[in-house]
């Protein structure tokens, strides 16, 4: 490794599609990056192709590649998520020096990056998981960025991060979201809002066409009308583009010539499980796992098709009006997915000691990543009015806003209940802000029947303490 040849700032190893836009990202915004791939081919590829976007350092080994870096070293792991990581951070670790810094730009389970910064940590090395949203579009053009890791890697780091993450209103989507794992977790909460949000359009577009007859192009107009308001967002945007494609094949809507059997890499179901182990009820994330995993289970589908629906109610006969209805239920169940993550996050933060700030999130997922919505502004200004917000759904704004939607949202899941079209992710939502809202919930009886059986106690409403009554013995109630 020779001094002299050490000049680039940043390297990146990983050259499928998502490290090459964030290699040429970065090399756009004047750094020199130093380039790496298993196979050299990649490498090469994207030099032939962009080598004009700016300063690339071509290295084969890894050796050559970590020697090409300026001090303190700066490496980002854009590789599959999983063993291929740890092969690679290990490769590197042994190749570099105290204070140099290694960052995982994959979407790795963030258990798996407390893991893997405690053993670099102990190295003497910083190691920063860095949750990178945005797609391939995104990594070239500006990506939402959520690193964590040690406070002072930040120092060398944000800076360059921040240089080529999107921007709102001059501020960067990215800043150092908390130490070890926090970023990883983080960008997990933000995929498994994705999903919801996702099914939530979906269920949205089903109604247009199941209860309302709707055309597919039709559908494509309502939500790039929806998409100038309150729902104004990229998922909505891209809905919009995605129904209007027509198939050069059939001339069908492409939609229409689509498996609808949903895939999934993981990130929604994580959310989940750590939302179970956490005991918060991200009821939206699950029902958009679950519904994908539903739709997935083909052969099952095929042979329940025969299944009776019962008598079934006919279509709305005010169209504009139960798209409107359409429009607040999702708006709705939207605001009740991100109260649902926001509560994991902060769940999360007080598990792990992360002292995350919800507001903070906000900000950096209003550019750059799957979810930026207008709507995030609004979320920002929450947590700023109250850091210490009970549920999203207390903000004044969205709980005005929920509240004038209320009617509407019934009325959606009702109507979808007695036609027959599965709504999972707004009748569940629904029924979460009428559980959070309850003056009184069937968890007395609960508590009551895990008392009968085992003995398990409760508490009464009326005073202090731990009662059991006896119940094979008298029914009285002792104190336990
Ligand atoms: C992003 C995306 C990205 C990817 C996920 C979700 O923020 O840029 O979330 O990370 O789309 O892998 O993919 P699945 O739907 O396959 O789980």
């Amino acid at each position: 490794m020779t001094e002299t040849a050490a000049r680039a700032q940043i390297g990146v190893t990983g050259l499928a599609v998502m490290g090459s836009n964030i290699a040429r990202n970065f090399a756009r915004h004047g750094h020199t990056v130093a380039l790496h791939n298993r196979s050299i081919a990649k490498t090469d590829t994207l030099i032939e192709k962009h080598g004009t976007d700016g300063d690339f350092v071509r290295t084969e080994t890894m050796e050559e590649f970590v020697g090409a870096l300026q001090k303190p070293r700066r490496v980002l792991i854009m590789v599959k998520a999983g063993d291929p990581t740890d092969a690679v951070i290990e490769e590197l670790a042994s190749l570099m020096e105290e204070g140099d810094i290694i960052i995982d730009g994959g979407n790795s389970l963030y258990t798996d990056t407390i893991r893997r910064e405690a053993a670099m940590s102990k190295r003497g090395l910083n190691f920063v998981g860095a949750g990178i949203s945005g797609g391939e579009e995104g990594a070239l053009n500006g990506p939402s960025i959520m690193p964590g890791g040690p406070k002072e890697s930040y120092e060398s780091l944000g800076p360059l991060l921040e240089s080529i993450s999107a921007h709102v209103d001059g501020e960067p989507c990215c800043t150092h979201i908390g130490p070890n794992g926090a970023g990883h977790f983080v960008k997990m909460v933000h995929n498994g809002i994705e999903y919801a949000d996702m099914q939530l359009i979906g269920e949205a577009y089903d109604l247009m066409r199941k209860a309302l007859d709707l055309p597919v192009a039709e559908i494509a107009d309502v939500f790039r009308e929806w998409n100038s308001g309150d729902l104004d967002s990229y998922l909505v945007e891209i809905t919009a583009e995605v129904l209007s494609q027509i198939d050069a094949e059939t001339g069908k809507p492409l939609v229409d010539v689509i498996v609808d059997a949903a895939g999934q890499k993981g990130t929604g179901r994580w959310t989940v499980k750590s939302a179970l182990d956490l005991g918060i009820p991200t009821t939206g994330i699950a029902e958009a796992v679950f519904a994908r995993a539903l739709s997935s289970a083909t052969d099952q589908r095929k042979q329940a098709k025969g299944l009776a629906s019962g008598t079934l109610a006919a279509s709305p006969t005010d169209t504009k009006a139960f798209v409107d209805d359409i429009n607040k239920a999702l708006y709705a169940s939207k605001v009740v997915a991100y109260a649902q993550g926001f509560d994991q996050i902060a769940a999360g933060s007080t598990e792990y000691d992360w002292d995350l700030h919800p507001g903070d999130l906000a900000t950096i997922w209003r550019g750059g990543c799957i979810i930026r919505a207008k709507f995030l502004n609004r979320i920002r200004d929450a947590y700023a009015e109250n850091p210490e917000l009970p549920s999203l759904l207390l903000a004044p704004y969205f709980r005005e806003a929920v509240e004038n939607a209320v009617d509407s949202w019934r009325r959606v899941v009702a109507t979808a209940t007695t036609m027959g079209i599965p709504v999972p992710a707004f009748a569940s939502s629904l029924s979460y802000y009428d559980a959070l809202r309850a003056d009184r919930l069937p968890a007395a009886l609960t508590q009551g029947l895990r008392d009968f059986f085992g003995a398990h106690t409760y508490q009464r409403v009326d005073k202090e303490g731990t009662f059991h009554t006896l119940w094979g013995e008298g029914r009285t109630e002792i104190e336990a």
